[in-house]
């Protein structure tokens, strides 16, 4: 058994390869100076079941993807599972105007092409999940990882600043056998959201506020406020997928005692694998 990492997620292939007990295959990625893409697996591939890792955003990783998946393809490989641990495009999972593409549909019929089997973690649409309809596709949940990690850190208040995310929040606050909230936002445009205020009880607490993507922050920011002015002792801002567009992690350091993500995108704020529920998902 192989696991094939493309660059985008070294960290998460060379974690599960250790959880599946299988080699992690040596490969070369570059560029040309045209900027397209060059890839080339070197290990020897035939016969052998292959996961092959790599997250889709932004666009340069989509395209790397897509040459992983036909090289692993040029081997007579026993089957091939394709783990894109954070599935880009998510938040396009309809036409809201006409004349748009629904981007997450575009990008399910190009993956589901080229493999056995598709595995992602908390995809932000659960519609995106119908699209893989000619190959069999899991969402692993990285929640229970998140909830063990918050656990250590002593955390007595999950923090949902959604009502779209309150069932995660509730999930992570079982297994770190505390209380949890959510708030009411309302998105005003791409980096601007509104919050209602709300009484959180958070007074002298260690609060984390949990969602499935960071990207400007602006949601973190105005949650963290809201907990600040009603005196919580710490505040955590904790992520399945940490896309920190532009300057968000300067937004939120202020804000924010600790920020944390899982390795679905690597980062500087990675703390947290989800190898570990990939490989049980395998196994099961
Ligand atoms: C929205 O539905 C998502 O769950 C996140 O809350 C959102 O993507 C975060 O975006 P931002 O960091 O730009 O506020």
């Amino acid at each position: 058994m192989y696991v094939v990492g493309g660059s985008a997620s070294r960290l998460l292939a060379s974690e599960l390869a250790k959880c599946l007990n299988a080699k992690l295959a040596k490969i070369e990625v570059k560029r040309f100076p045209d900027d397209e893409c060059y890839v080339r697996i070197e290990d020897d591939l035939d016969g052998e079941e292959v996961f092959l890792v790599q997250t889709a955003w932004p666009d340069r990783n989509i395209v790397e993807l897509v040459l992983l998946q036909d090289a692993v393809n040029e081997f007579e490989v026993s089957s091939v599972a394709t783990v894109v641990p954070y599935f880009g495009y998510a938040r396009q999972d309809k036409q809201f105007k006409q004349g748009e593409p629904v981007s997450a549909r575009a990008l399910a019929r190009i993956i589901q092409m080229q493999t056995d089997e598709f595995i992602t973690v908390d995809v932000h649409a659960p519609s995106v999940m119908g699209w893989f309809d000619s190959t069999s596709a899991k969402d692993v949940s990285a929640y229970p990882q998140i909830g063990r990690f918050l656990a250590d850190l002593g955390v007595d208040m999950i923090l949902s600043p959604d009502e779209g995310r309150w069932e995660n929040a509730k999930r992570v606050a079982g297994v770190v056998g505390c209380g949890a909230d959510y708030l009411v936002k309302e998105r005003i445009d791409g980096e601007t959201v509104a919050m209602t205020p709300k009484s959180l009880r958070a007074e002298g607490k260690r609060v984390a506020i949990v969602d499935d993507i960071i990207s400007t922050g602006g949601t973190i920011v105005k949650a963290a406020e809201q907990l600040r002015r009603q005196g919580a002792s710490k505040i955590f801002a904790v992520c399945t997928h940490g896309v920190f567009a532009g300057n968000a992690i300067e937004r939120l350091e202020p804000v924010c005692d600790r920020i944390c993500t899982t390795d679905t995108i690597e980062n500087p704020k990675t703390c947290v694998s989800v190898a570990p529920l990939i490989a049980e998902e395998e196994r099961e």
